[in-house]
């Protein structure tokens, strides 16, 4: 029987390439995007690659709960298991803005979203190794105070877009992590692993000023850090197929400051591994999300 992947946020950058990878390995992917013409346009360009790639696309908009529900249901309808959930969508560096369902928007789009979305997907996916839930997280999980503002989780005191990123990316590699510990304390087979691209040249850029784009590319700063898509997609794609992968494991490019290269296994902070954080973090997601958790 054929494999299935849902790929969040699969119509651009990393989510495309690993969508495309996904397509080569004759793997049924659900291309769970937001925007359905991106989406369209995205489909067709993996067909014109790989002309008997299975892509279904299913409306998902991550920063409304109830969007990712219905988004669910949807899928629910069609397809009895899942073999590999790949929580990739992301945004990065908005001005300030709250989701429908109050949260500061990177919190709410990049982890809050996707914690409930696996909630709900959990039970169909095969208890076995090679079943994965793939997490992106980001060397900027290091970044700021490398912290959960526990206090003020919303910045609705005092909002820094590159905290709030950071913040949203550690928070994605704590759920990781606590997805692990959890599936292992029951002894199930599937994997919870999580990767970074290292710094890779997609449209994650796009709230940046223009003249910050323009600095990076004539400053040379781009040739020199940025790796392309396709490599920054690496790490994503071993999460996903390394036989040898174990549970909690980070994969990320091994070049100089985990930038570029090729992929391998990636450092994490000590904050992120830490477990009263981790549950202390997911006690909190639950409470906002409303997702029950069932092992
Ligand atoms: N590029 C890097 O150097 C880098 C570094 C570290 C981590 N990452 C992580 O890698 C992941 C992929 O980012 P990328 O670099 O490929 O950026 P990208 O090209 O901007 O792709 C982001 C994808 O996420 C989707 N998305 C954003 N908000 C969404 C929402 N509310 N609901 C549904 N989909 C949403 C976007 O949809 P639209 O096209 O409709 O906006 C797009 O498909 C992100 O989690 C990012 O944090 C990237």
């Amino acid at each position: 029987m054929k494999e299935i992947a849902i790929i969040t946020g699969a119509n651009s950058g990393l989510g495309f390439e690993t969508a495309l990878e996904f397509a080569k390995k004759g793997i049924t992917i659900i291309m769970a995007c937001r925007n359905i013409q991106k989406a369209t346009d995205a489909k067709n360009s993996i067909l014109l690659q790989v002309k008997d790639a299975q892509l279904d696309i299913i409306k998902i908009d991550l920063s409304s709960l109830s969007s990712v529900r219905e988004f669910v249901k949807t899928f629910r309808e069609k397809y009895q298991k899942l073999n590999y959930l790949i929580n990739n969508a992301g945004v990065m560096w908005p001005e300030y803005s709250k989701t429908v369902d109050g949260f500061e928007n990177q919190m709410g789009s990049n982890y809050l979203g996707h914690f409930l979305l696996t909630s709900l997907l959990l039970d169909l996916m095969p208890d076995s190794s090679d079943s994965r839930v793939v997490t992106l997280s980001s060397l900027a999980h290091k970044w700021g105070k490398g912290v959960i503002n526990f206090d003020d989780i919303h910045w609705e005191k005092k909002y820094s877009k590159t905290d709030a990123y950071a913040q949203s990316k550690l928070a994605c590699l704590m759920f990781a992590n606590e997805l692990n510990n959890r599936l292992q304390e029951v002894g199930k087979k599937i994997l919870s692993v999580s990767a970074h691209p290292g710094i890779s040249s997609t449209e994650l850029t796009r709230h940046l000023k223009p003249f910050q784009i323009k600095l990076m590319k004539y400053t040379g700063i781009e040739a020199l850090v940025f790796q392309s898509a396709k490599r920054g997609a690496l790490p994503t794609l071993m999460a996903s197929f390394d036989e040898t992968a174990k549970g909690g494991e980070y994969f990320g490019p091994q070049g100089c400051c985990e930038f570029k290269g090729k992929a391998g296994r990636a450092k994490k902070s000590k904050y992120s591994q830490n477990r009263e954080n981790l549950k202390k973090l997911w006690t909190l997601s639950e409470s906002l999300t409303k997702a029950e958790y069932i092992f």
